[in-house]
């Protein structure tokens, strides 16, 4: 079985567990008389099936519509929902933009958006100027004008937006966000974020033909998935709240192990072993924020190695490192690293304090569970989410900054402000919802 195999058998043994959940969940429902929220779900491939089974089992969510250009895609999807709800869901499959139908409904109140990233932006641009409130895979977009347009959509419909990104949600990195604000670690000015993850099993279709990601590295360039490794760092430093990245510079190593994986999965004469990829195995790139700050981002999805998501955040008076634990300077210790651990009573985040159980049995290490129910609340009740637009474009925004820096020699690449100076005030989004 290969690993994309055993990500979509697991989430299939999941959906068997959270399928049995769900009738005493829709009793639970009505006994509480929850606020409905109504979706329109589009992309049910292997990610937005898992979103999609997370979120009705969350109560008082109606899934209304389903949006997918794949019949078996579809058909597995509505069936999903039949079973859970005990209604279909209406279908949007003739077209690739036929996802604009769907947003139109006025049965729905939010979109959930979980295809290939190129068509994130356009579908949750068309959903708020539709009225819908939106939650979207990440990253939030590729290019800069798209996600200029998806800010300033946002601002002027005044939908909310909340970026689906799950890992900010992992037990060890909200422990680690209560240290910082508890000041464990001082004032934090230095951080380490990196996406190390042999993903070459995602680059072509079972024909041989490339799929949407492998389409995408075989053409284009830079640290184009940054924010699984960013969105934690970036709330530990509370970046965009007092601080932004200002400028970047990147560098990547020129591409030569998709070309030995392509010649020796379909021979050197094969249309697949004469691809030239764009995308080099490795991109590193460094970033300077506007307080003097500095982060470095690393991004590998092409290499043979085991998958590592490696964190690190150095404050004033020590530091944490997930490859090694923690370690704070006035705890005289001498060069001593303790296990992070120790630590886990004194700051485990309230979410996992109240919800460990189910979140562990929702996958990405409980992430998908926190991210989907604080999107479906986003929605109820209709409030500013923890990771919201301007998150969302300043982490994917990424991507751009480190392709123009590569093409260019490493210059280095301002990072636009979506904020348009709000940023300065450490405040500005004191209203928005912050886990608790
Ligand atoms: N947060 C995470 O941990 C995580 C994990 C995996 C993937 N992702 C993100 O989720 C997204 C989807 O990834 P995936 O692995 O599920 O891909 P996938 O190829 O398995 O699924 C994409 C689905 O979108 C459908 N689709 C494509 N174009 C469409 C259109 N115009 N209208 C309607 N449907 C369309 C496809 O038919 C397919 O069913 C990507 O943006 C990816 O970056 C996030």
């Amino acid at each position: 079985m290969n690993r994309r195999e055993f990500l979509i058998r697991s989430a299939g043994g999941l959906a068997a567990a959270t399928t049995g959940r769900l009738a005493s969940i829709a009793a639970a429902q009505q006994a509480t008389g929850t606020k409905p929220v109504r979706l329109g779900v589009v992309g049910l491939g292997n990610r937005g099936t898992h979103l999609l089974r997370l979120a009705l089992a969350v109560p008082g969510v109606q899934v209304k519509a389903v949006c997918d250009l794949n019949e078996d895609n579809i058909n597995r999807a509505a069936e999903i929902v039949q079973k859970a709800q005990g209604s279909e869901p209406v279908r949007y499959s003739k077209a690739p933009d036929d996802y604009s139908a769907m947003v139109k409904r006025d049965d729905i109140d939010a979109v959930l958006i979980a295809t290939p990233t190129k068509w994130h932006c356009p579908m949750a641009i068309e959903a708020m100027k539709a009225g819908k409130h939106v939650g979207s895979e990440v990253p939030a977009g590729f290019q800069l004008q798209e996600l200029h347009d998806l800010v300033k959509t946002k601002e002027a419909t005044g939908r909310r937006y909340m970026l689906l990104e799950n890992y900010l949600y992992m037990r060890h990195i909200m422990t680690v966000w209560n240290m910082v604000r508890a000041g464990v670690f001082g004032e934090p000015y230095y951080a380490e974020c990196a996406y190390l993850h042999d993903c070459r099993f995602m680059l072509f279709k079972q024909d041989g033909s490339l799929d949407w990601w492998g389409d995408w590295a075989a053409n284009n360039f830079g640290s184009d998935y940054p924010t699984h490794a960013m969105g934690p760092v970036s709330k530990w430093m509370a970046l965009n709240e007092g601080d932004r990245m200002e400028y970047c510079t990147s560098m990547m190593t020129s591409p030569r192990v998709l070309k030995q994986y392509a010649v020796k999965k379909y021979g050197a004469d094969s249309p697949q072993g004469k691809i030239d990829c764009a995308l080099g195995e490795f991109v590193s790139t460094q970033i300077h924020t506007v307080k003097g700050r500095v982060i470095r981002l690393d991004y590998d999805v092409n290499s043979p190695r085991p998958a590592v998501l490696p964190y690190m955040i150095q404050g004033t008076k020590g530091l944490y490192d997930s490859r090694h634990g923690v370690y704070v300077e006035e705890e005289g210790k001498g060069e001593k690293w303790d296990n992070l651990q120790k630590h886990q009573e004194q700051y485990d985040h309230a979410y996992w304090k109240r919800d460990a159980e189910s979140a562990q049995k929702a996958g990405h290490g409980g992430g998908d569970f926190f991210a989907v129910r604080d999107f479906i609340e986003m929605v109820r009740q209709d409030r500013e989410p923890w990771i919201d637009v301007y998150d969302a474009a300043s982490w994917s925004v990424l991507y751009w900054c480190s392709r123009e820096s590569i093409a260019n020699r490493s210059k280095t690449v301002d990072v636009p402000d979506f904020t348009s100076g709000r940023w300065k005030d450490a405040d500005w989004r004191a209203d928005n919802h912050r886990p608790a």
